[in-house]
């Protein structure tokens, strides 16, 4: 097996292992984020270029670095590879101008997105991005248009990361919508006015790292942080039915799939889960979904309210027993 070592980490992976999926193993901040790859979906990544890392040593065979940067979601190790990505201020330097070129076009409208709070550039912004843009043109916009009854679709906001595009070919029966044109013309569009309607689309919402495509049952009915995501699940004939419930109050205001630290669902879920069981009695729920204590939908911190409801009745019963 191959031996790699990155940030000064050393791991040995099966032959053909990617540098991401090495650093995913070893976890932690030496991880480079992401926007296009998605290990669900074949084929992805190679577009976005944030995770950039240095080869500072190509093998033990051949210890010559690599010329450039790479993108570590394409490129595979080799046995005494060493790579740099944390640990090197050029690549955390490229990553910013990534982040500055995503920006180019990405309007600044978080206040108003769906997509605020769980959007992977906004995090990558606030990590590696620039105070101030140095792009003196106008950005390029485009109306807003439905592709199918489900789905909103905000060109402006997209970053061309493809992924929609490989969850319509390889999870719906029909891919009806792809990358028009090229360059800066290039825009994500359904063929002449096609609408995305099948029983996996909905899954092109989950993927988008961005609000680009969000889910018109959704939209604009509250901020994601001020929602309580529980896991639940039904017995569906079509998917796993292992979703995310999407509470405010009473009213389950969202589905979605159960999403992983790298922020890829587990499973791709069927629209008739997301999109048509918004009441609790279609649900055996199965508990509060964990988030992750840096994200900011982790603010109302009902996980460990319940957790300290439970610690309190255990002292309680405690207390009766040592008294009695
Ligand atoms: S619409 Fe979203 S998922 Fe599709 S290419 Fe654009 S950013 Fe990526
Ligand atoms: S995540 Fe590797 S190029 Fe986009």
């Amino acid at each position: 097996m191959p031996k790699v070592t990155i940030d000064g980490h050393t791991i040995e992976v099966p032959e053909g292992t990617t540098i991401l999926e090495a650093a995913r193993k070893i976890g932690g901040d030496i991880v480079p984020p992401t926007m296009c790859y998605y290990s669900k979906l074949k084929t992805s990544g190679g577009y976005c270029r944030t995770c950039l890392v240095k080869v500072s040593k190509g093998s033990e065979k051949d210890p010559r670095p690599m010329p450039k940067p790479v993108a570590s979601c394409r490129q595979t190790v080799m046995d005494g590879m060493e790579v740099q990505n944390i640990t090197s201020p050029e690549i955390l330097d490229a990553r910013a101008g990534v982040v500055e070129f995503l920006l180019i076009n990405h309007p600044l409208d978080c206040p108003v997105c769906d997509q605020a709070g769980e959007c992977n550039l906004q995090d990558l912004s606030y990590e590696h991005g620039h105070e101030v843009s140095r792009l003196d043109f106008r950005k390029r916009t485009f109306p807003m248009i439905d592709i199918g009854d489900k789905i909103k679709l905000h060109m402006n906001r997209c970053i061309m990361c493809y992924r929609c595009v490989k969850v319509a070919e390889q999870l719906c029966p029909e891919r009806v919508h792809g990358v028009l044109n090229r360059g800066w013309d290039s825009e994500i569009s359904t063929y002449i006015e096609q609408a995305v309607d099948n029983e996996w689309s909905g899954n092109m919402i989950d993927v988008c790292p961005v609000g680009a495509l969000t889910d018109k049952t959704f939209r604009f009915k509250s901020r994601v942080w001020f929602t309580k995501p529980v896991d639940a699940h039904r017995n569906c004939p079509t998917c796993s039915g292992k979703v995310v419930l999407w509470y405010q109050g009473e009213e389950v205001l969202r589905v979605t799939g159960r999403k992983d630290q790298w922020g890829e669902v587990d499973e791709f879920i069927c629209n008739e889960c997301r999109f048509d069981k918004k009441k609790t009695s279609d649900w055996v729920i199965e508990g509060p979904r964990h988030i992750d204590r840096h994200s900011v939908i982790s603010q109302n911190h009902y996980e460990e309210l319940k957790k300290l409801k439970q610690d309190l009745s255990r002292q309680k019963k405690l207390g009766e027993k040592a008294h009695n």
